[in-house]
């Protein structure tokens, strides 16, 4: 656990840079709970998908285990009902239920698969829905250096006129 928490501190800024780049959440947004009036966001990083969220629900709470990610998150996309915490997926001290549980990117860094996902069912309300989205490839995160090429290539490749919307 506190490999990944070193892992995403050291580049946090980069991978800010780099996933909102390109946000992938289409895939939430068409499987939302019908009940809206709270969402659990787990590995939430720097924020990027529990910011949307907040646009679709009364109060979302939002974890992950690196502070760095969360303070990246606090300062770009803090709302009134959004709720930054600190915490350990694979130790969930959240007394509330949700009517959505949701996870982008995360869950191939949890260790104690079955335990966790038997206590986040727990935190479900009747009705309400998990969806998460991950990462299954049988390959490591990338490296830091990964994210700094692709930020490096992104800054030297000047938008081309011709794009449509850029
Ligand atoms: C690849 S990032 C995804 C961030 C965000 N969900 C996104 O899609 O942009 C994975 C995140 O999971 C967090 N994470 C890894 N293990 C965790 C754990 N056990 N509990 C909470 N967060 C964790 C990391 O700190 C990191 O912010």
């Amino acid at each position: 656990m506190k490999l990944v928490y070193q892992r995403f501190d050291s580049f946090a800024a980069e991978y800010d840079f780099m996933a909102s780049l390109q946000p992938k959440n289409d895939f939430f947004f068409n499987n939302l709970s019908r009940n809206r009036s709270a969402v659990l966001d787990i590995g939430c990083g720097s924020g990027i998908l529990a910011f949307e969220l907040a646009k679709h629900y009364q109060k979302v709470v939002a974890i992950d285990i690196c502070q760095e990610m969360l303070d990246i998150a606090k300062v770009k996309r803090s709302a009134a009902n959004i709720q930054y915490l600190l915490m350990d997926a694979e130790n969930l001290t959240l007394d509330e239920k949700f009517d959505l549980i949701t996870s982008a990117n995360t869950f191939h860094h949890i260790q104690k698969l079955p335990a966790t996902l038997q206590k986040i069912t727990k935190l479900l309300k009747p009705g309400g829905k998990v969806v998460f989205l991950d990462n299954v490839l049988q390959v490591e995160t990338p490296a830091t250096i990964v994210y700094v090429l692709v930020l490096i290539s992104a800054i030297a490749t000047p938008p081309q006129p011709n794009q449509k919307g850029k």
